[in-house]
């Protein structure tokens, strides 16, 4: 892979989650503006990203992926231009199966040519799903299209779509910047939506998911639980609680909701800067889920220069009390090494407040409404 692409986790907008296959030059366009004029670029979203359904449902004569004329009918050169022009960056999708899993063209056998392509069209971020592999090695598929995309020579975010089937979390570190580990999201905070053959995920059955697979993921190599689903059909309290958990879990930030019809709570949420430096901080250690009991949910994180993340937060329906200790509670990252000190007043600055509540001196004590939480950056100066 191209080395140094992903320092933070990757940050961008991805078509898949609301308009599925159902995407148009107009509509890239205008969401290349949003993310400009709404504050989401200088927030740090840069990949616009098409996913499956950009290309025609044949390849030409020559085996090269078509761009749908219908979807581009001034061709994948001009939005590619406009969205570059906005200073934001490129990405496309496509398969290492056969077919896309909507049936479009995979790339399997044309893996050199199809990369040949993206560089040639100025892609800077490639989605390689996971549909139709009967009998491939997910490990030598994914390595045949990260070399491929080497020797195409134009540097390339890789993000590994395998679901977490195979566990790429075991071998993805040196062939791509990120990693699925799970099945699909959808728009649910905590039950299952069935899509008949197979069930999608909820926002907090992906975070259980996630606990086991923190020591794989660092600088350049991310464990990704799936694009975001904020602005999507879920509450305030639940959008907010998604996020944050998702910064917690230095996860990738995709925002998959349509930002053009955005509410100004949904802007206020995917642009908090607070959260997004919890994400996209330089330590690049993936979060940890301390304690659950009951419904309450105590998660930390370490962040840069001694401070800490940390969350508390209601996976219940009903409300529930906190009372936590700082000075009688141990805190530690048996993986990566971190203790967060007892003999530190760290000041606690809630970052969905902007305001400073106290210092870690006095046990933190509140009532936290259903789906929602509390989150502090524990500073410590
Ligand atoms: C499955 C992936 O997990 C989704 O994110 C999306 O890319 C669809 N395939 C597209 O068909």
């Amino acid at each position: 892979k191209f080395e140094g692409l992903a320092p933070t986790p990757p940050m961008g907008w991805n078509t898949w989650n609301t308009f599925q296959a159902d995407m148009s030059e107009q509509l890239i366009m205008e969401t290349a503006d949003i993310m400009v004029s709404s504050g989401m670029k200088d927030a740090g979203y840069i990949y616009l990203v098409l996913d499956d359904g950009w290309m025609t449902m044949e390849r030409d004569s020559l085996g090269n992926l078509v761009p749908d004329p219908k979807k581009f009918p001034h061709g994948l050169k001009a939005v590619v231009d406009y969205v570059h022009a906005k200073g934001l960056k490129f990405g496309m999708y496509n398969c290492a199966g056969t077919l896309t899993c909507a049936k479009y063209p995979g790339t399997r056998g044309y893996e050199y040519q199809d990369a040949r392509n993206y560089a040639a069209w100025n892609i800077d971020y490639l989605k390689y799903d996971w549909c139709n592999t009967k009998g491939i090695n997910a490990r030598e598929a994914y390595t045949t299209m990260s070399n491929a995309l080497r020797k195409a020579g134009r540097p390339m975010i890789f993000s590994l779509c395998e679901w977490g089937v195979n566990k790429p979390w075991e071998w993805g570190a040196p062939v791509g910047q990120l990693w699925r580990t799970t099945e699909d999201i959808w728009q649910v905070f905590d039950s299952v939506h069935s899509h008949g053959t197979w069930d999608a995920l909820s926002v907090m059955r992906i975070a259980d998911l996630q606990d086991t697979l923190r020591r794989y993921a660092g600088p350049d190599h991310w464990n990704d639980p799936d694009m975001l689903e904020v602005g999507n059909g879920m509450t305030y309290e639940e959008d907010r609680t998604h996020f944050s958990l998702w910064a917690m879990m230095a996860a990738p930030l995709m925002a998959g909701n349509d930002i053009r019809k955005m509410t100004p709570a949904t802007k206020a949420i995917l642009t908090n800067k607070d959260v997004i430096a919890i994400d996209q901080d330089p330590l690049g250690v993936q979060g940890f889920k301390f304690s659950g009991k009951d419904s309450l949910q105590i998660w930390f994180k370490p962040l840069q220069h001694g401070d800490w993340a940390v969350c508390f937060l209601n996976r219940g329906s009903r409300e529930t009390a906190v009372n936590f200790n700082w000075k009688q509670t141990a805190v530690v990252d048996n993986v990566f090494h971190y203790t967060l000190k007892q003999d530190i007043n760290y000041t606690l600055y809630n970052v969905w407040t902007g305001k400073n509540e106290g210092t870690t001196k006095k046990p933190f004590t509140a009532a936290i409404k259903p789906h929602d939480l509390v989150m502090f950056r524990l500073k410590q100066q």
